[in-house]
């Protein structure tokens, strides 16, 4: 619990930095890392309001009050009923906090409804998205937090080994997304981080294809992307497999890959800039001629969200610090013939990257 009024004390200092007054959060992964407290996001008004020099304020439907008093540290909670309208809740406390013409940032993800109230209870106030104080705050992971990730790469890494003994070939998609699923759960996951993706045969080429009703066939290329959560910290991996001895062309692709992934990193460092990383594995693909292939960023940040913060893309000057979490990713894709991508999931630490996932990257070759 005491984790959670350290991070508000933090929120609050880079608030009163940034000259903002109030933070309104929505349930959403900056409510769980500030609060301790997360749930789906639903159809009834539930915000946590962080003034800048006072105690947070939970403002949420009834049936949340007990709940909420057991999972966080924050005890200001304002309840209104089903049959109230939650708006005069929501009134008569920016009132209570004299923020009329304040600057407040809101959740980057907060419903439209949710903003229309805030703005209609606070008519003469400023937005902003809340990122501007969250995004620092959460970028660089503790020692607890790159445990979790550690412990979710491992079982990912163990549902890959699993999976990689079995008879693929003959397969749905979805049979092989259903079995990775529950390889990891009985390994401990809490639940899956997003919805497996299985790419066989010519899906593989598109790279956000997710799992659907296709028969793996012998001579197919396979992406398997996936992940799990522990305590709501995310695993992302990527292994790419073939049913039989893979064509010289699916060999040299995958080579490639595999030589742009190693290269970008080896390119982690602090100090480096998010850009270089992506231009470390950029290069080695162009170079053999396939940069037009490569149609996406080699990487997104991770933690309580699969995709946050920093990204690894093009014209993205953040220097790395340590502590950073994000996935290396590059991938080629042939359309209509096969597709080829490798992630790892890397944290930063004074020397270089520390991968948390240590699977094999050799083609595996799977019955
Ligand atoms: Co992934
Ligand atoms: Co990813």
């Amino acid at each position: 619990m005491e984790i959670y009024q350290e991070r508000m004390v933090k929120a609050q200092e880079l608030l009163a930095e940034l000259d903002f007054d109030l933070m309104v959060l929505f349930p959403s992964s900056n409510m769980l890392y500030l609060s301790g407290f997360y749930d789906e996001p639903g159809e009834r008004m539930l915000l946590l309001l962080l003034p800048r020099e006072a105690e947070p304020i939970f403002l949420v439907p009834k049936l949340y009050e007990e709940q909420i008093k057991q999972e966080s540290p924050f005890q200001d909670i304002r309840i209104w009923s089903d049959s109230d309208d939650p708006i005069n809740l929501l009134r008569r406390t920016v009132a209570d906090l004299a923020v009329k013409e304040a600057r407040v940032l809101v959740d980057d993800g907060m419903w439209v409804k949710f903003f229309l109230m805030l703005r209609e209870a606070l008519p003469k106030a400023k937005f902003s998205l809340v990122s501007r104080v969250m995004v620092p705050l959460r970028m660089q992971k503790t020692p607890h937090e790159i445990r979790c990730l550690e412990e979710a790469g491992a079982i990912a890494d163990e549902a890959f080994e699993e999976i990689i003994r079995s008879k693929i070939a003959g397969m749905t998609e979805l049979a092989l997304a259903r079995a990775l699923e529950e390889a990891m759960k009985k390994r401990g996951a809490e639940k899956i981080a997003f919805e497996i993706l299985v790419a066989s045969g010519p899906n593989s080429a598109l790279p956000h294809y997710r799992a659907g009703q296709r028969r793996i066939e012998p001579e197919d290329v396979v992406i398997l992307d996936y992940g799990c959560r522990i305590q709501e910290y995310c695993s992302d991996i990527t292994r790419t497999i073939v049913c039989k001895e893979p064509s010289k062309e699916i060999q040299a692709v995958y080579e490639i890959v595999e030589r742009a992934q190693k290269k970008a990193v080896q390119a982690i460092r602090p100090g480096v800039k998010a850009e270089e990383v992506d231009q470390a594995a950029r290069q080695e693909i162009t170079k053999a001629g396939y940069g037009e292939r490569f149609i996406h960023r080699t990487g997104h940040g991770i933690g309580l969200d699969i995709h946050e913060e920093p990204y690894i893309v093009e014209a993205n000057h953040l220097e790395l610090r340590q502590g950073m979490a994000f996935s290396v990713e590059p991938g080629i894709y042939l359309p209509g013939q096969f597709g080829i991508r490798i992630e790892d999931i890397v944290v930063v630490t004074q020397r270089g990257a520390q991968r948390m996932n240590r699977c094999t990257h050799t083609l595996q070759i799977v019955e």
